[in-house]
């Protein structure tokens, strides 16, 4: 059995404890909690598990010997320095997403999971998703030919002002960081680098309380250049009701869409260079076949659990990882490429982005900040679907 201790016991936290308790990661026990807000962790006297330790101060959970992975679900910026730590006590670790707020923070955890022989796993559930997971299976096996276009319009992550309100750490540049590219959209972020690979470079737009009283983003319209000539946009919102989410391909095969859930492939019977060079006819076009495609035959949609399953396999097995968690740099680096574009209306090229001048530009938002938080402590489960 691994032993778990979880660190934040707010909406994921008791999120993750109740897949525990409810007997769906049958290798893995919770030993400990820590939170450093003591009335949260009441909250298990109310489950009727008093046999789990309690701890105000990770480090104290980490000396104790009581676990053997910590599963990190406190706001983002706290992400990279509780994993270093927990590296430096030789413990394996699975951070919630995002990796962090920005790359420099992410880089210096990365470097410290690179010390170690220790698990380091993200939860980036969405990757067990079987829809995304054969559309890589598809893009790898070069069903799709060169891929020309890729637009993902993703806002159904609808959040009303009350959500924002809802925590004390929500939706401001000092305690979150940031706002949709970092709260909502990290899985959509992450799966879009884990299929497509990491873009160029990077022209985004982005409204920054622009329909919520908040102080970060809540709309963003992202361009991205690949190095092969590939573009894509991604366009998302969290005030949009009802929302939409729609990945559309455009390949030399064809046009492959997700949607609800499920992929469709118009495909072409041949590619379309072949097609443009024998084409005798101005306006011919090629034929086509709607094929819906059936999800990764056998992989089940077990998000959260099947990442910590997954997680506790790889300590006890060696499995391999479905989210590695030094890959959480990519996801960091587009959302913080896309905050540094929409800040100076500039292009940003990924390879060679000044993580300190996003950084700098980071505190000087903090600095100058003059949002008023309208705390609702009233409201304490936000919990959505993610
Ligand atoms: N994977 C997903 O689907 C998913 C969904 C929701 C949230 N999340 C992530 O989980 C994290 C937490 O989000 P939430 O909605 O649970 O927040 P929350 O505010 O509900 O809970 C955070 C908890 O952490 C505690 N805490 C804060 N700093 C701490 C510290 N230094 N040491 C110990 N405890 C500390 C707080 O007291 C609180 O109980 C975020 O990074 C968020 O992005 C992931």
């Amino acid at each position: 059995m691994v032993r778990i201790g979880i660190i934040g016991l707010g909406n994921m936290g008791r999120s993750h404890s109740r897949n525990i308790f409810a007997g769906k990661i049958p290798n893995g026990k919770l030993a400990a909690v820590c939170d450093n807000d003591p009335k949260k962790l009441e909250w298990l006297k109310e489950m009727g598990h008093e046999e789990v330790k309690t701890f105000t101060d990770a480090e104290e959970m980490y000396k104790s010997g009581e676990i053997d992975l910590v599963l990190i679900a406190v706001p983002h910026y706290f992400h990279p320095p509780l994993a270093i730590l927990a590296f430096s006590y030789g413990l394996n670790v699975l951070s919630e997403k995002p990796a962090g707020a920005y790359a420099k923070q992410v880089r210096e955890m990365n470097e410290a999971s690179e010390k170690t022989d220790k698990v380091f796993g993200l939860m980036f559930n969405q990757r067990t998703n079987p829809v995304y997971r054969k559309l890589r299976q598809l893009i790898q096996n070069g069903e799709l030919g060169k891929i020309k276009r890729i637009t993902w319009i993703i806002t159904d992550w609808y959040r009303t002002q009350v959500y924002h309100d809802s925590g004390a750490w929500r939706s401001m540049w000092k305690t979150e960081g940031g706002g949709l590219l970092i709260n909502q959209c990290p899985h959509q972020i992450d799966l879009w680098q884990w299929l497509f690979g990491m873009p160029k470079r990077i022209k985004a737009f982005a409204g920054f309380g622009k329909y919520r009283n908040i102080e970060v983003e809540d709309e963003v319209t992202a361009y991205m250049e690949y190095e092969n000539g590939a573009i894509g946009t991604f366009i998302s919102s969290t005030t949009e009701a009802p929302g939409t989410n729609r990945l559309e391909i455009a390949c030399e095969m064809g046009n492959l869409i997700i949607e609800n859930n499920e992929i469709t492939f118009k495909r072409m019977t041949v590619p379309e260079p072949e097609f443009n060079a024998n084409a005798t006819i101005g306006f011919q076009t090629p034929d086509v076949w709607e094929c819906k495609i059936p999800p990764l035959r056998g992989a089940e949609n077990s998000q959260h659990v099947g990442i910590l399953n997954n997680v506790i396999d790889a300590i006890e097995k060696g499995t391999p990882l479905l989210a590695k968690g030094t890959e959480g740099i990519n996801g960091v680096k587009i959302a913080n490429a896309i905050h540094l574009s929409a800040w100076t209306d500039k292009w940003v090229d990924l390879d060679t982005m000044d993580e300190d001048e996003y950084y700098n530009m980071l505190q000087e938002k903090i600095k100058n900040s003059t949002y008023v938080k309208n705390l609702n402590e009233q409201v304490n489960d936000t919990t959505g679907t993610y």
